[in-house]
């Protein structure tokens, strides 16, 4: 019998600063994962979300990156795999959703941004990983999970049509990189919040939205960040080994 202890989980998570990714991040580290955590400009916040992680337990690493240079985004594997030799998970978690009106008055130039980073920048960072994981190209294997939306699949009307294409676009990366790289050792899910209680409704011009739609939400009510994390940890654990190419939707019943 072998004496090397079991080594540990290194997981990235781009948006580790606050909301849902801090979350991820907490209970992450409870469940004995090392953390690569990413953020833009809240460098306080993140600070804050990795000593919480410590005091639980877990080796953390912080890096500033604006996702939407893709070039910086390029940088997010490689800088990871220098400080803990190794990665095994990633959540694609940052995105923005753009402000919340009509379809004919969102500026294209808010549209461009928000593709590259819910979509182009999460596609660089799978890449990286998937030829880091590939048990095809010398990997051990992993996990990527990406962090969708309900919008995805009810289009936002009257909200943020761009954002829910962009999640769409997010949900079939999961669909093919699941399948692309099934037999390679790499697993690729996706977790699909309804509203939730973050930061992301003030940036997009509603920081009421989640009171506002709870009356249209089966449960009456948004979701809490601790409420999304869980299936994220489930599925970058042992307990998903047969588990890729699902989208676990966490939206009160809608
Ligand atoms: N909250 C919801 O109702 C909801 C519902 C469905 C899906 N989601 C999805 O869940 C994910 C997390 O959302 P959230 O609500 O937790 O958002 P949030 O509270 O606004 O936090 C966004 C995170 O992403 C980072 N970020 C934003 N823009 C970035 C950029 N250009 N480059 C690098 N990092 C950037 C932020 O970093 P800084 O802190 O440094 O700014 C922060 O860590 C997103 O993909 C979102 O679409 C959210």
């Amino acid at each position: 019998m072998s004496t090397d202890a079991p080594s540990r989980p290194v997981t990235i998570i781009t948006g580790g600063s606050r909301g849902i990714g801090a979350a991820i991040a907490e209970r992450l580290a409870e469940d004995g994962h090392d953390l690569f955590l990413t953020y833009r400009d809240r460098a306080l916040d993140a600070a804050a979300v990795a000593e919480r992680c410590r005091e639980l337990g877990a080796r953390v690493e912080l890096f500033r990156a604006e996702l939407a240079d893709l070039d910086q985004a390029a940088l997010v594997v490689p800088a990871a795999i220098a400080a803990f030799g190794t990665v095994t998970g990633l959540v694609n978690n940052a995105g923005i959703t753009g402000r919340i009106g009509p379809f004919l008055e969102a500026p294209i130039e808010e549209t461009d941004l928000v593709f590259r980073i819910n979509v182009l920048a999460p596609i660089v960072l799978t890449r990286a990983a998937i030829a880091h994981m590939s048990t095809a190209l010398g990997g051990a294997g992993g996990a990527i999970v990406n962090i969708s939306s309900g919008a995805a699949t009810n289009g936002s009307a009257h909200t943020y049509i761009p954002y829910a294409m962009s999640k769409a676009a997010l949900n079939a990366l999961t669909t093919g990189a699941a399948k692309e790289f099934a037999a390679e050792g790499v697993r690729v899910n996706t977790v699909s919040p309804g509203t939730t209680f973050t930061e992301i409704h003030a940036a997009a011009g509603r920081p009421n939205a989640p009171q506002e739609r709870a009356a249209r939400i089966p449960m009456g009510r948004a979701g809490y960040p601790h409420e999304i994390a869980g299936a994220v940890a489930y599925l970058l654990s042992e307990d998903a080994s047969y588990t890729t190419g699902a989208d676990i939707r966490i939206a009160g019943g809608n």
